[in-house]
């Protein structure tokens, strides 16, 4: 971690914070802000205070550790797509032929031995300063507070190791930790997840889950906590092969589960599997707070660190966050797995926006008929792609995933109801448009052929189109369209809602002829002119079952609110956003230096 922090100093990579922050609130909102900013930098808070607790804190606490991709590429020591392009080669690897190419194998398969974990008998770094039994505290961490609504403190950049409970197989998962007292942490694995796997066979077999969890050290541990590896296979695998050396592992001192010795800080413990404790809110990766639930819990015995351990933690959100880095990573290096599911595959991205499993565009070969129709059961069927809620798929024609302008040209000219598959099926526990938990609809759209023969929309200005749509609806408040130009005509409408969206949208159909695809949002919390945040707040609303009405030439999708008006039963949750007060506090104190338009654009307060 310090080498890290040093390389950040050298490359203009770090800001360092050395005025007093408090660890409630203010500084997961100078780290939310930053990293929201071109050029985002890490931040190092040099005096971390808690003044509800009458505390300071004698460790720093390192933030946006991947603030953009140059410091990305920094941790990982290369460029993301040069690992995919070494996984590549290893999923393809050929009998050599001719002497120089065995030698060539040789030396690729020779160093392949780098990849795997070591142990060592020895005491770790990580273990230079040891807390057992009474002198177990954890408010003696800076563990930060986020979001306003938030159930309590959370570590934020736990990596989280398990093993099977046969000791056969371990893993690391980036989950977040609830603190509820000085020695008990909510273990937040999501039912999808390997963390939940194993805890489900110590539950079954009545036996206490050993649980350590590790924060700092090596960036890269974290990321590959994070890492969608199949179940079964240990992340740091993945730190073997990005890093070409061994992760060195030492065993924790109260439970048999190894960690790297060279973390800054061990929390280690045992879960009861029968014990269960409501863990949230929690503002959450979606931008909204997810709500109270009940989870697992763990008993800590031990806390060891090293000398000058530092804090790491994170703040997620409504992006652009950190998170926006690790995922673009995990996207770059996971595309060669990807494409032994799906062979023709030739590109893919989850943009930030879209909050990743939101909204998937994959650029493909087409060889056959029905085949980006293939590509979307295979997607929905692979570990945790199978969470992805809407995915487009296009030609190899189609422009770079990243030219986002060109390329939702090319979709919006090859979107017709023939194109669109709803599927249902799981998705992210985190999900609260979905009618039931960690269930729910799935939109697929093949953009890959240009059969969209329709006659050209009459496109009329906003205002006219607005006073012809209120005067067929009441709930109707504003308007703006957008792509006007391509055969998909957008219309975002914003309404003050009375009633379920089907009914707007039967109402206003006579204004078919001049626009094609109508995107209901609530009037309130929403700016139609900011597409960014439009997409962030559609992707995430919609049940595609359920919000999507399809019709040849006139798609609805009601991107609003849901409530008992549409028969949705569960709570829906709010947004998460900053405490107006704190915001305005850090600017007078010329902690974060950000004016009112900066704040709307991100929607950073509410
Ligand atoms: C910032 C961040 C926070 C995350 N928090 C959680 C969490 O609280 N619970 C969870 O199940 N997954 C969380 N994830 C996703 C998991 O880390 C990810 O799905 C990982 O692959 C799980 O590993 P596993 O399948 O080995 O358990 C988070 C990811 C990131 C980037």
């Amino acid at each position: 971690m310090k080498r890290t922090i040093e390389l950040f100093k050298e490359r203009g990579l770090l800001k360092v914070i050395d005025k007093e922050v408090d660890i409630d609130l203010e500084m997961a909102h100078i780290a939310y802000v930053e990293v929201k900013k071109e050029n985002s930098k890490a931040l190092l808070f040099t005096k971390p205070v808690s003044k509800k607790m009458g505390k300071k804190f004698d460790m720093p606490v390192l933030m946006n550790t991947f603030a953009s991709y140059k410091a990305t590429e920094l941790i990982f020591g290369t460029k993301p797509d040069d690992i995919a392009t070494t996984i590549e080669e290893l999923l393809h690897l050929k009998p050599p032929k001719g002497f120089a190419k065995k030698i060539e194998l040789f030396a690729k398969l020779f160093e392949l031995r780098k990849v795997f974990p070591k142990r060592s008998d020895k005491k770790g770094e990580c273990q230079e300063v040891v807390f057992k039994g009474g002198e177990v505290d954890l408010y003696s961490l800076p563990i930060l507070k986020t979001w306003p609504e938030d159930g309590g403190p959370f570590i934020t950049m736990g990596q989280v190791y398990t093993e099977s409970l046969d000791g056969t197989k371990q893993n690391l998962g980036m989950y977040r930790l609830q603190v509820y007292d000085k020695e008990r942490l909510g273990m937040h694995w999501q039912i999808h997840k390997d963390g939940a796997h194993f805890f489900h066979d110590y539950k079954k077999a009545g036996k206490k889950m050993p649980v350590t969890v590790a924060i700092g050290g090596d960036p890269l541990y974290i990321w590959c906590g994070q890492a969608p590896m199949p179940n079964g296979m240990f992340e740091l695998l993945l730190y073997g092969l990005i890093k070409g050396e061994n992760p060195k592992l030492v065993k924790s001192i109260t439970n048999p589960i190894y960690i790297p010795s060279d973390v800054d800080i061990v929390i280690e413990g045992w879960v009861d599997p029968e014990k269960f404790e409501v863990e949230g809110p929690f503002g959450d990766h979606t931008g909204y707070y997810t709500l109270k639930e009940p989870y697992p819990v763990m008993d800590v015995t031990c806390i060891t660190q090293k000398k000058e351990p530092v804090y790491q933690a994170t703040v997620v959100g409504k992006p652009p966050l950190e998170d926006k880095y690790m995922g673009w990573a995990t996207e770059r290096v996971f595309l060669p797995l990807l494409k032994t599911t799906a062979p023709d595959l030739i590109d893919y991205r989850m943009p930030e926006n879209g909050v990743f499993h939101n909204l998937i565009i994959a650029k493909m070969d087409i060889r056959y008929p029905g085949h980006a129709k293939q590509f979307m059961h295979a997607f929905w069927g692979v570990g945790q792609m199978s969470f992805v809620k809407h995915a487009f798929f296009v030609g190899s024609d189609a422009p770079a995933l990243n030219s986002y302008e060109e390329l939702s040209d090319y979709i919006l000219d090859r979107v017709s109801v023939e194109n669109i598959i709803i599927s249902e099926g799981v998705c992210d526990a985190l999900d609260h448009s979905s009618p039931s938990y960690a269930y729910g609809g799935k939109l697929g759209v093949d953009c890959t052929k240009d059969n969209v023969n329709f006659p050209k929309k009459e496109i009329i200005q906003d205002e006219k189109l607005l006073n012809k749509l209120k005067a067929l609806d009441d709930d109707i408040v504003a308007l703006k369209q957008y792509k006007t130009y391509t055969k998909t005509p957008i219309a975002v409408i914003s309404v003050k809602k009375t009633k379920p969206m089907i009914e707007v949208y039967n109402a206003i159909k006579e204004v078919k002829k001049y626009t094609k695809l109508l995107v209901f949002v609530d009037e309130e919390k929403n700016d139609i002119a900011n597409p960014y945040m439009l997409i962030w707040r559609v992707v995430n609303n919609i049940d595609a079952k359920r919000d999507i009405y399809l019709e040849e030439e006139f798609i609805g999708v009601d991107a609003t609110n849901k409530s008992k008006i549409d028969g949705y039963k569960r709570e829906w949750p709010g947004d998460a956003n900053c405490d107006e007060a704190v915001i305005k506090s850090l600017q007078n104190r010329g902690i974060i230096e950000v004016d009112d338009k900066f704040l709307e654009r991100f929607r950073i307060v509410d």
